[in-house]
Formats: C-alpha cells, sequence, structure tokens
C-alpha cells in the first residue's frame, strides 16, 4: 500500500465550539461539540500526519498521536492557530467560532434588575481571514456552516478568505451539521469543481475531505 501525501504533513485542525465570557458564570457559545473535528484529526493521524489538534471546550477524549491544545475563548483560538501557523503545511478550521463577544466582560457576577437587560456585543477576530491573508506554503480548508444559500456562501467564503477548499454543511438539515454523528456535504475546491455527498458518519467525512486535501497536495486539483 502506498503511504498518503499527508504522511509526515503537519496539519492544524481546529474544532468545537468557543465561549465568550459575559461574567464569571456565563457565556456565549453555539451547539458545536467537536466531533466534526476530532474526527478529521483522528483520520489524519491515521494518515501518518502530524496533527494539531486546537480545540474548544468539548467532553470528547483527544484522538491518541496528536498534539492537543485546548482553548476557550475566540481570542485564545486565534493566538494559537497563529503560533502554530507557519510551521503547518495544511490547516482545516472546523472549529465554531464566535463572531461576536461580549464588549465588557464582568468582573463579577451581574445582579439581576428590573427590566431588560441589553448585551453590547463586539466582532471578534476571522481567525480563518487572517490566515488566508498571511498564507504562504499552507493548504488552507474552511468550513460553512449555512442554513440557506449555501454554495452561494460558501463559494462567498472560498473566495474572499482565500482558502484552497471550503466544506459546506446545511445545518438545518436534519442529520447535519452541529452535534450528530453524521453529516451531509458539498465540499467547493478553489478551480471551481464542487462535490456534494450523501449523509454519512463524521468519520466517513473526515475520509472524504482528507482524500480531497490528498489531490490538493499531489496537485491534481
Ligand atoms: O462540532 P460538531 O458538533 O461535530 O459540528 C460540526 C460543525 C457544524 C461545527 C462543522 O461541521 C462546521 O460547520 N464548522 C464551521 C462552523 C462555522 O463557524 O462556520 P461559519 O460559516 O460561521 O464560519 C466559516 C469559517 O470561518 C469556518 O471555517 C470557521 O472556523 C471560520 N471562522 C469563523 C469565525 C471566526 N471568527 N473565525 C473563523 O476562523
Amino acid at each position: 500500500l502506498q503511504p498518503s501525501p499527508l504522511k509526515d504533513k503537519t496539519i492544524m485542525v481546529t474544532a468545537g465550539p468557543t465561549r465568550e465570557k459575559i461574567d464569571p458564570v456565563r457565556f456565549l457559545t453555539n451547539h458545536s461539540t467537536g466531533k466534526m473535528g476530532y474526527a478529521i484529526a483522528k483520520e489524519a493521524a491515521h494518515l501518518g500526519a502530524n496533527v494539531i489538534l486546537i480545540s474548544g471546550p468539548t467532553s470528547l477524549t483527544p484522538p491518541n498521536h496528536v498534539t492537543f491544545i485546548s482553548v476557550e475563548s475566540a481570542h485564545e483560538m486565534y493566538e494559537k492557530v497563529m503560533h502554530f501557523y507557519k510551521s503547518s503545511d495544511i490547516v482545516i478550521k472546523s472549529a465554531a467560532v464566535a463572531d461576536y463577544k461580549p464588549k465588557n466582560v464582568y468582573e463579577q457576577k451581574m445582579k439581576k434588575k428590573n427590566g431588560d437587560l441589553i448585551i453590547e456585543l463586539e466582532r471578534t477576530t476571522d481567525i480563518l481571514k487572517e490566515l488566508g491573508k498571511a498564507k504562504e506554503k499552507q493548504i488552507l480548508i474552511g468550513f460553512a456552516a449555512e442554513t440557506n444559500d449555501v454554495e452561494k456562501y460558501a463559494r462567498k467564503k472560498l473566495e474572499t478568505k482565500n482558502l484552497d477548499m471550503i466544506v459546506a454543511n446545511n445545518v438545518s438539515q436534519n442529520g447535519a451539521g452541529f452535534a450528530t454523528d453524521t453529516n451531509i456535504v458539498t465540499i467547493f475546491h478553489k478551480n471551481g469543481e464542487s462535490i456534494k455527498y450523501p449523509q454519512m458518519s463524521k468519520k466517513e467525512v473526515a475520509k472524504v475531505i482528507l482524500k480531497e486535501i490528498e489531490k490538493i497536495v499531489e496537485g491534481v486539483k
């Protein structure tokens, strides 16, 4: 059996949600469990890659034979991703990073008051966009979690974030997206090609993503 072209490549994978603190007991987050990203990290390690898994808070056990880095907020994820970027050959960004964080983080627990509460939010750094700008030799793979106009938004992210490939999932479909053991994805390549897959386990989805990345490494795509 031929070794994979990904053998000995350094692959950084991000997974899971981020948590954006409101006060010491509350935070903003999303439904990501890390299943998709951990499956990719595990399959990449099987192929002989050096895997760095940067993960937000999840209840999963990190796969064997990966360098595991645990983070909490979008900012922490940004710092760790940037730290490992130069030494990475391939980056796969399956994490569900918060787009907004509370502008002020209260040091003490916020007390209930009468009436409504307004929490002002500000944008977090778009990590993937920064990676796209700073790209040297790296192969950059993004995800797109959409509920509508999946192809249009995925292609737009592929272009504006300077990616080589994007994995789109319609997160409003049953059996796709957040928290499920399966996913339904379409892969878009930079050259305009796209491949639509049926519902598969996240392990199988991880395998097809890595197969498409192998083609990029080999110069076929
Ligand atoms: O973890 P699971 O429960 O298994 O669920 C899997 C998943 C639904 C989280 C996964 O399949 C998925 O779609 N991940 C991407 C989620 C997401 O944040 O998508 P997005 O379309 O909002 O972002 C587009 C891309 O930009 C993503 O690669 C994301 O990592 C990246 N991004 C987004 C915001 C930000 N501030 N920085 C980023 O890098």
